[in-house]
């Protein structure tokens, strides 16, 4: 489920043939569905090569950056022209809480920078601190960094980063122990804290296997075990976690896969074809 780079090149040069002219490639740095990682290393050569920015979506899974055995995963993602990261996401912030990274600030600036007569007093210096109203497209905007930056001072650094490989585990654990249980299909392995999985007995058919994930999450939610909510995969209906709560313990996850395994076998007899 990673950008194919052959048909990246395609792309653009059918782009190109056409008369249109590409100016950037969006990677992601942990899918919303399945928190997979694109090629960064293959995708900034061919960004350099065709002169075009290359973004970084690292909204979900920038944050395995501070995880020391887990950065590797995001190789090459320094060599993208922008990055962004949601605190509100793998950094345990409330709403709200956003961020973009850019190699080069002045891109920021040119882009967002306003000169007001009313601002004149303010505005920055090569010695003053930024005035962050030039880096995006607020004028007056909230302290929103002041929350992320309390986090990091009160837990440290260390805390923080066992707090995201918990989340890596979390998920690693859930996939073995659906690997022990029969009938419990693995659609998507434990990536960046994600996964995504399915109840298949055999001789039933496609739409009733997706109805039976459909109700093997409502029930769940019902009896409040956990929320795995769908999605779908090539097609296919799944049921996705996805596993960073730092409170939630790794016999809590097998309790879990347990008790969904308990819902689909008390959902099996239902089933039609
Ligand atoms: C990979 C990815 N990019 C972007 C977004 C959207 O981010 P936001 O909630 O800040 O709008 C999400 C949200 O789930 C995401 O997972």
């Amino acid at each position: 489920m990673r950008i194919s780079t052959a048909q990246l090149r395609s792309a653009i040069e059918e782009d190109k043939a056409s008369g249109k002219v590409p100016f950037l490639i969006v990677g992601n740095a942990g899918t919303t569905n399945t928190g997979t990682v694109d090629p960064f290393p293959e995708l900034a050569a061919i960004a350099k090569e065709e002169n075009l920015w290359l973004h970084a979506d690292g909204a979900y899974g920038a944050s395995a950056l501070l995880c020391k055995s887990r950065r590797s995963i995001l190789n090459g993602v320094e060599l993208c022209d922008s990055l962004s990261w949601d605190a509100h996401k793998w950094l345990f912030q409330t709403y709200g809480c956003g961020m973009v990274l850019v190699q080069n600030r002045k891109n920021l600036t040119s882009s967002f920078g306003t000169t007001a007569e009313y601002t004149q007093d303010a505005a920055e210096t090569a010695e003053s601190l930024p005035n962050f109203w030039n880096y995006g497209p607020e004028l007056t905007r909230p302290a929103r960094a002041m929350k992320l930056w309390f986090s990091f001072q009160l837990l440290g650094l260390d805390a923080i980063d066992d707090a995201i490989n918990h989340g890596f585990e979390l998920a690693e654990i859930a996939q073995s122990s659906l690997e022990r249980l029969p009938d419990w299909e693995i659609v998507s392995s434990a990536q960046m804290g994600i996964i995504c999985f399915r109840y298949k007995p055999s001789g039933i058919s496609a739409t009733s296997l997706d109805d039976l994930n459909t109700k093997i999450s409502q029930k769940a939610i019902e009896q409040n075990l956990a929320a795995p909510l769908t999605t779908r995969l090539k097609g296919a209906l799944v049921l996705r976690m996805c596993s960073i709560h730092p409170g939630l313990s790794g016999e809590e996850m097998v309790a879990i896969i347990d008790g969904l395994d308990q819902i689909a076998q008390s959902l099996l007899p239902s089933v039609n074809g």
